[in-house]
């Protein structure tokens, strides 16, 4: 017979168990139905716990995941990414918010996603792993990806309208595009920063636009004023693009393309860490693209001499660092200006 306590205990305990059932189902729920990937870690980064997507996303169920890592489902360099961002939210304590990453699927096709990982953590505060959500927003991607693909095209046909007025000037700014990239790729900077330094290169020198032609193209020596003015095409480029709202410093590079590291450039006279790196790097791919490329003033210089003026001033006019890797990515491509199609014509 039991007492009345033990009743009173007994009614406890089966409300607490039907309370923890009841949290267990909304958990579960939330896990199944929810349209992202979710899963739990180990501190050795071992999956503990997957929800129904993301099972489904590697066509296999949720238990014959657990004990894997990512180094089983995605490519090498891929799941080397992902460890380190575990490792650091392990290491640190700190969660990651949304990062943006381009993953390739077992299936061959790529996909685009955002991921936040939090650390998870017991009574103690202890980290005992990582809790992941990872969206897959290609759908979104793709659409930016248009609307960029535009927007990019139309500054190419803009380029082309000022290639036809100048063909030295534009088609010099079009190159010197394609060397700031493949610096900012082998820095390592990130889709959005190579992006806004390649239109800042596109558009470095737009303001040329405003000099007359027969000072731009003269041949022979130009007198002071006469390079004064041309000097003026930073600023006037400046101008033109302040106005506009830019998320990356774009105006600022342009502004800076022709300053030196020894403070001896224009317009400013900027001198070491003052000169962003943007403004950095192009000036490094302007003075090579400038120096291999034939003027109407004078035949192309040609890539040995541009290597040297690169070798003879790195650290004092240009960042040594970038100069490093600029020589290095020449030398990759056997001193072949990688940076000119055949109509513009080799000039070794
Ligand atoms: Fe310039
Ligand atoms: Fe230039």
């Amino acid at each position: 017979m039991k007492t009345k306590k033990t009743k009173r205990k007994d009614k406890f305990y089966k409300e607490l168990e039907e309370k923890f059932a009841f949290e267990r189902e909304l958990f579960q729920n939330l896990l199944d139905n929810l349209p992202d990937a979710v899963y739990f870690k180990d501190r050795k980064n071992r999956l503990i716990r997957v929800n129904r997507f993301y099972a489904e996303g590697f066509s296999m169920t949720p238990e014959e995941i657990l004990g894997k890592t990512d180094f089983h489902f995605f490519p090498r360099e891929q799941a080397q990414k992902m460890f380190e961002d575990d490792t650091y939210v392990l290491t640190t304590g700190n969660p990651i918010i949304g990062k943006i990453e381009r993953t390739l699927l077992p299936n061959g096709t790529n996909n685009c996603v955002t991921t936040t990982k939090i650390p998870i953590k017991n009574k103690r505060g202890e980290i005992t792993g990582t809790m992941g959500i990872t969206r897959d927003i290609t759908a979104y991607d793709q659409i930016e990806r248009t609307r960029l693909d535009m927007v990019m095209s139309s500054l190419k046909v803009l380029d082309r309208v000022l290639e036809i007025r100048d063909p030295y000037t534009f088609g010099h700014t079009r190159r010197v595009s394609i060397i700031a990239e493949k610096i900012a790729q082998d820095i390592g900077w990130d889709e959005n920063k190579i992006l806004s330094l390649k239109m800042s290169a596109e558009l470095h020198d737009i303001g040329k636009i405003l000099i007359p032609l027969e000072i731009l193209n003269k041949p022979g020596k130009l007198s002071e004023l006469e390079f004064k003015l041309i000097q003026e095409h930073v600023k006037k480029c400046y101008d033109m693009l302040k106005p506009h709202s830019f998320p990356f410093p774009l105006p600022e590079t342009i502004y800076q393309h022709h300053e030196r590291l020894d403070g001896k450039g224009y317009p400013r006279g900027l001198a070491g860490e003052k000169i962003i790196p943007e403004a950095r790097i192009l000036a490094i791919a302007d003075v090579l693209e400038a120096m291999t490329f034939h003027r109407p003033y004078r035949a192309a210089l040609g890539i040995k001499k541009a290597v040297q003026e690169l070798k003879d001033n790195a650290g004092l006019k240009y960042d040594q660092d970038m100069v490093k890797i600029t020589l290095k990515i020449i030398n990759e491509n056997n001193f072949r200006p990688f940076w000119m199609n055949n109509e513009d014509g080799a000039a070794f």
